[in-house]
């Protein structure tokens, strides 16, 4: 059967059926195993969940912006989908590793690498090389803060047993470095200012989070950082939660206390407003 889009649909390429199985407020995510290299980094998303993003967020041939690209990611459902990418990255190893994955991923399709880029340096200073409304959409997930520093975690200790990496590496400017939570969440919302400027009025913004626990301490993170982002002029469309089912469960806290294990994301999604 045909399928048919809206003639008045300036978003996206998908029909109204289609997109309207995508407004949803909860997804589940769909994970496979991750490859030799992108296991090395700590903390990625999937390819899958990502497509679906950009399906829903962009047509064909237009271009998606990742500011903490890590392992390329966000790039690799760039070239699946068909749209153009840029991806910043501020470790040089988490970048070769990207260009690695690319290059594998273009040997296994048709697609032409030359739409696809990667800025490796501080999200701050490369954003503002880039021109005032030229992204179509940014999708991208963030530092959580000092998380992966923390000594004990479960899931670190595994990874340093595996002799993986257990976090992003040492640079000055890298964000989940940060002591101050408050100091943390202002800078990362300068980073967003910048997303904003580059992004095409209308046009939409999904930033992808996990609440965490610090000490006897719950973050509402997904909160603060919304918070931070629509001081900025974005404006607050929804939060999407993306269920994790088949992680891990760790037996934290028991027989004492309850300590949850956090199996979901949260999708953040901002739209950019018409300039007046
Ligand atoms: C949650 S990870 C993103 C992983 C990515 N979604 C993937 O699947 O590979 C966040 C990334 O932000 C990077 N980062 C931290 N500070 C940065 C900064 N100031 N500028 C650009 N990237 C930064 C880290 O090195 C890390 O790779």
């Amino acid at each position: 059967m045909k399928r048919s889009v809206d003639e008045r649909n300036r978003l996206n390429d998908l029909t109204n059926k289609e997109w309207l199985q995508q407004t949803k407020s909860f997804w589940i995510s769909k994970a496979p195993p991750r490859d030799e290299l992108k296991l090395q980094h700590p903390a990625t998303f999937s390819e899958h969940d990502i497509e679906r993003l950009i399906r829903l967020f962009t047509r064909s041939g237009q271009t998606v912006l990742d500011p903490f690209v890590g392992v390329g990611s966000t790039l690799i459902a760039c070239l699946r989908t068909g749209r153009r990418g840029i991806g910043i990255e501020l470790m040089p190893q988490w970048c070769e590793l990207a260009e690695q994955r690319l290059a594998a991923e273009c040997d296994n399709s048709s697609s032409p690498q030359d739409d696809i880029q990667i800025l490796q340096g501080d999200a701050g200073s490369k954003l503002a090389d880039l021109d005032s409304e030229s992204i179509d959409f940014v999708v991208t997930s963030p530092p959580y803060w000092r998380i992966l520093e923390k000594n004990g975690q479960k899931v670190a200790a595994e990874r340093a047993s595996r002799d993986l990496p257990t976090n992003y590496g040492d640079e000055i400017q890298n964000l989940g470095g940060i002591e101050d939570y408050d100091l943390f969440l202002g800078k990362l919302g300068e980073i967003f200012a910048e997303c904003a400027r580059v992004l095409r009025a209308k046009q939409y913004m999904a930033v992808i989070v996990s609440d965490f626990r610090h000490g006897p301490q719950y973050y509402l993170y997904h909160a603060d950082l919304a918070n931070e982002i629509q001081q900025r002029g974005m404006v607050l469309k929804g939060v999407i939660a993306l269920l994790q089912d088949s992680k891990n469960l760790y037996a934290y806290g028991i027989p004492y206390a309850f300590v949850p294990n956090i199996h979901h994301q949260q999708i953040l999604i901002f739209q950019k407003p018409e300039s007046d």
